[in-house]
């Protein structure tokens, strides 16, 4: 009896020490290391990631079989990456977390294929793929079977994309043919100062190009939040980033054929505000700032801004309202005058698309002047792109609503989920101006003649244009066709939203069947 007690404890040792082995990772030093570049190591991240002792770790024991280049000698239990299943608000999650103090987290065989088993996984079981990236890259000492680990993983991305939210932390370098697999999924949060992104590094940039950048410079967080919209997040450090994809999911349904999670809250649902009333300028030049009207008409607090620094001029998020998640898309009259172009055609596109793949209703605010005139924004094609937010609209079979602020006008006005592309509910303010075009344009088109013999140009130019306002620039001829369903008091703006998605809840819509749609890109 005692000697059996004998062996099976020395199996239980024997499974204690692996298990120690693996969790110590790289070692103490490059555990110190990672903590001195302020960093997390991959196991302190999924802690404060997960609920308390929900994570349940798969494949710690794997390990590379390579003898390449020395490799033999540094065997890993683990081979660089924790993955695993764990609860975020007692909501499943499947997770991999790249280890840097192993082999600078790099990728080859084992380390890919515990990453394409917990994906394999996800998509079966419908549950979300967190994964948190810190890596050198392909290991170089594995070549080609590197290269072929990431090939798995990008399929695995593509086909679980609209299946079940992908969201990609960027915590520690993210080089080369490694940004596909980020990339591909639905959301990227980068943390500054210790993430960078990019195809090719700065020293060969510096080769090609002659350009001397920092690595921050060329592919930092606020590089991609700003200038390429790569990032949609941008987080202060680890926990920062760590926190907004808890916040994230927290709107997010676990896949394609569940409905995102109804959080009540204690706003009330008939709250309105007066202040709504007066917040649209009476002068249409005037900007304001459309989060004012999110924020008001939102369940208090609970905005959650996406692509917050990338084309500024439209403004996606989102919010809860009476407790139901809500995609929200507004124009932002503070920059550009709300104008759309190329970039926030593709920004509001992406957006639609992904609330659309994951059941989320939309909401739309408009106050759009039209398209942005230009040689620049022609040649770099905003005929497709604007296209790509005309197409991701028309295509969306949730519940779409929307509120026209101000101007909606041209083009513009049937992109921004007009009744004519399956608006549901779609209601004006007594400000909005629903026209082909703006006043000035509009007179200085049918008037040109009339304008141009008259005694005092510019005077007749004013008279027409105060005419063509009275008459145009209101809701009240779309509403004479039923373009728009109701024009409602502002104030009362939240309840009226709250009662229409609540109408909507259970619609049902289709498209044509086909094998895959065709949107411009
Ligand atoms: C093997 C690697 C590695 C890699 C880092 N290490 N990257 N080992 N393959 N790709 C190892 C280092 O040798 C070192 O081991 C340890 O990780 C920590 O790296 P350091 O260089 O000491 O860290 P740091 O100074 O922070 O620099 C990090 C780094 C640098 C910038 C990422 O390591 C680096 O430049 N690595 C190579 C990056 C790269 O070129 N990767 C291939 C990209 S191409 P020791 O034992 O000394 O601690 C690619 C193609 C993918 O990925 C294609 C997919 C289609």
């Amino acid at each position: 009896m005692d000697e059996n007690k004998y062996l099976i404890d020395q199996k239980l040792s024997k499974l204690k020490d692996l298990k120690n082995k693996a969790a110590l990772g790289g070692g103490d030093a490059r555990i110190q290391s990672q903590h001195d570049k302020n960093k997390l190591t991959a196991r302190e991240r999924i802690d404060f990631l997960t609920d308390k002792q929900s994570f349940n770790e798969m494949d710690a024991l794997a390990h590379h079989h390579s003898n390449s280049y020395g490799l033999d000698k540094q065997v890993f239990l683990g081979d660089g990456v924790v993955t695993g299943f764990g609860n975020i608000s007692q909501r499943k999650v499947m997770i991999f977390s790249q280890d840097f103090t192993v082999l600078g987290g790099s990728l080859a065989e084992q380390h890919g294929r515990k990453i394409c088993k917990i994906m394999d996984m996800a998509t079966k079981i419908g549950v979300p793929v967190v994964g948190l990236n810190d890596s050198g890259g392909a290991r170089v000492q594995e070549g080609v079977i590197s290269l072929g680990a990431y090939a798995d993983i990008f399929l695995r991305n593509t086909l679980a994309s609209g299946v079940v939210p992908q969201i990609s932390v960027i915590m520690g370098p993210c080089a080369g043919g490694a940004v596909y697999s980020p990339a591909i999924t639905d959301f990227i949060i980068m943390v500054k100062d210790t993430s960078y992104m990019f195809v090719t590094g700065p020293k060969v940039v510096k080769t090609v190009t002659h350009e001397e950048l920092t690595s921050e410079e060329l592919g930092g967080a606020d590089t991609h939040a700003s200038k390429s919209g790569v990032a949609h997040f941008v987080a202060n450090n680890d926990i920062d980033a760590l926190n907004i994809t808890k916040k994230l999911l927290s709107y997010l349904p676990q896949n394609n054929a569940e409905e995102p999670p109804f959080i009540p809250n204690d706003d009330p649902y008939d709250r309105m505000d007066k202040e709504l009333n007066y917040i649209v300028p009476a002068n249409p030049n005037q900007p304001y700032d459309i989060r004012d009207i999110i924020d008001k008409i939102s369940d208090k607090d609970t905005f959650l801004e996406v692509h917050k620094d990338y084309a500024q001029n439209i403004v996606v998020g989102f919010i809860r309202l009476g407790g139901r998640s809500i995609g929200v898309i507004a124009n932002q009259p503070a920059v550009l005058a709300g104008v759309l172009d190329i970039n926030s055609s593709k920004k509001a596109a992406r957006f639609i698309r992904f609330c659309d793949a994951f059941n989320i209703p939309l909401l739309t605010l408009e106050d759009v002047p039209g398209f942005l005139p230009g040689s620049d924004q022609e040649w770099n094609g905003i005929i497709t792109n604007g296209a790509k937010l005309l197409f991701a609209y028309s295509e969306a079979t949730v519940p779409k609503v929307t509120v026209i602020t101000r101007k909606a006008y041209g083009g513009a006005y049937d992109v921004m989920n007009s009744k004519h592309i399956r608006g549901d509910l779609n209601y004006a303010w007594p400000t909005a101006e629903i026209a082909v075009m703006g006043a000035k344009g509009a007179v200085e088109i049918i008037f040109k003649k009339e304008i141009d013999s008259a005694a005092d140009p510019v005077a007749r130019e004013d008279e027409l244009i105060n005419e063509y306002n009275e008459k145009f620039g209101n809701p009240y001829i779309a509403a004479s066709y039923g373009y728009i369903d109701d024009v409602i008091e502002p104030s009362r703006t939240r309840p009226i939203l709250i009662e229409a998605f609540n109408l909507l809840q259970n619609k049902v819509d289709k498209n044509p069947y086909k094998k895959h749609d065709n949107i411009p890109l």
